[in-house]
């Protein structure tokens, strides 16, 4: 019997990576590789890298720095990048970090078991291609071991946006929605495989357009829609979705799709028109919070999230009070912010620049007002009985821990309760960044 080589890989950035961190594994599967959890035993260490900010490509280099000691230790080792990292710099990655074995872009997954092979005989590995063939389809397929309630399906990849921030569209490509029935037998397969919640992923996911058995193009909504009738399957969300593309049929789903769960992440990046138009977001403040209002009225306990970019390039303390009045209409229940961080060979990245003291002071400003936001919404959940997930133990005894309707973290006492049963659940308490319920039923 032949001893199973152990992969470790490290996962950088956004949802998307961790649903191709999970692809990667399966791939490399079959080339005799079990997952670990320690690096410091593991035959390949792969790191799923995230390039959309200066700060996340630049932690890439330092863990590699902090991987010589155990190449040096086991010069077996084989390391590898992966993911936005690797398709942004390619062969530059080798050249600064010689201990590197093999780059692989994220459209290029399908081919890591002939990319690993070939390090295996010493030899560098390097592949950085937007190739024809789709990957998913080429990608091993998946195993039938369980696994856990919440899982990620990717089913659009890339971006054609193109703000003028963002690095997306050039190291994800061009949009490209998987066809609907693969994206069925997957879902199929993972509620077979114990998930009852699944998140579809998109970088832009609410631009799919994928095409049908029926040979139609579909939208997400009718997507959506299938997987309601997916047997076993309880909830679905969607991430992330542009303003632009939040179409009538996916407000609608929200109205009267019962698996489609009421929390939506939206981001609208700035809350100034001039900032907007120079972002090229192509979309006003009001035409944005337009949107907000008929997603409230089409559903009125809608959970909104958002993204935003202080100190883009030009943004003035009038353009960034925008931002604060903008958030202060929205009320959003979470939401993530970020200094704008410069990255080559985008537009913004020519112009002329906020100082690193401005960005701090606003996003300390922004993020006061949205953690307010947050905290007032979730303590309203107090009294109110939502649906929760559950997916694993907490820290205390008989403590389970899930996800509300809404996304809120919610634990409760119960011997009864199980990963994966989805309950009713009165919220008693609100701290910090959970809630405490009880059982209902
Ligand atoms: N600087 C700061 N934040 C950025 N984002 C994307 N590009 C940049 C950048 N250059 C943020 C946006 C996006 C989220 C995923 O990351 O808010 O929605
Ligand atoms: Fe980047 Fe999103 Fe804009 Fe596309 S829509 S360019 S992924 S921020």
């Amino acid at each position: 019997m032949t001893v199973p080589k152990k992969l470790f890989i490290k996962t950088y950035g956004c949802q998307m990576n961790v649903y191709d961190s999970e692809r990667m594994a399966e791939a490399l599967g079959g080339q005799g590789y079990v997952e670990t959890t320690s690096q410091d035993d593991a035959d390949m260490i792969l790191l799923n890298t995230c390039h959309i900010r200066e700060k996340a490509a630049e932690k890439v280099y330092s863990e590699l720095g902090r991987l010589r000691g155990l190449k040096e230790a086991n010069p077996n080792l084989k390391i590898g990048v992966a993911g936005c990292v690797a398709q942004a710099e390619g062969a530059e990655i080798m050249r600064r970090q010689p201990l590197v074995d093999l780059v692989v872009g994220p459209q290029s997954y399908h081919r890591l078991p002939e990319l690993e092979a070939k390090t295996r005989l010493g030899e560098t590995a390097l592949d950085t291609d937007f190739p024809e063939e789709d990957k998913f389809e080429k990608l091993a397929a998946r195993p039938k071991a369980k696994r856990g309630p919440a899982a990620f399906l990717t089913v659009q990849e890339g971006c054609d946006k193109f703000c003028a921030f963002c690095v997306v569209p050039y190291t994800r490509g061009s949009e490209v929605s998987r066809p609907v029935e693969r994206i069925l037998t997957e879902a199929r397969d993972l509620v077979e495989r114990g998930v009852r919640e699944i998140t579809l992923l998109g970088q832009n996911v609410n631009a799919y357009h994928g095409a049908g058995s029926d040979g139609a193009d579909w939208s997400l909504a009718r997507l959506i829609w299938a997987l309601n009738d997916v047997d076993g399957l309880e909830r679905i969300r969607f991430t992330t979705s542009h303003p632009n593309d939040m179409s009538d049929d996916l407000i609608e789903a929200h109205v009267s799709c019962p698996k489609l769960m009421p929390y939506l992440h939206l981001p609208v990046q700035s809350g100034s028109d001039r900032i907007l138009k120079r972002m090229n977001r192509s979309h006003t403040a009001e035409q944005y919070l337009r949107l907000i209002e008929r997603l409230r009225t089409a559903r009125p306990d809608m959970h909104l999230s958002g993204d935003f970019i202080v100190g883009f390039p030009e943004e003035t303390e009038q353009d960034f009070q925008d931002t604060l009045a903008l958030v202060e209409a929205v009320q959003y229940g979470s939401a993530f912010s970020f200094k704008y961080s410069t990255r080559p060979g985008t537009p913004a990245a020519e112009r002329a620049q906020v100082s690193e003291a401005e960005k701090a002071d606003r996003l300390l400003r922004l993020q006061t007002l949205l953690t307010h936001q947050q905290r007032a919404l979730q303590n309203a959940m107090v009294g109110r009985d939502v649906g929760v997930l559950f997916e694993r133990p907490g820290r205390q005894p008989g403590q389970m821990v899930g996800k509300s309707d809404y996304m809120h973290a919610v634990h409760v006492q119960g011997d009864s309760v199980a990963p994966g049963d989805l309950r009713r659940v009165r919220i008693v308490s609100s701290s910090t960044n959970s809630l405490a319920g009880e059982l209902l039923d």
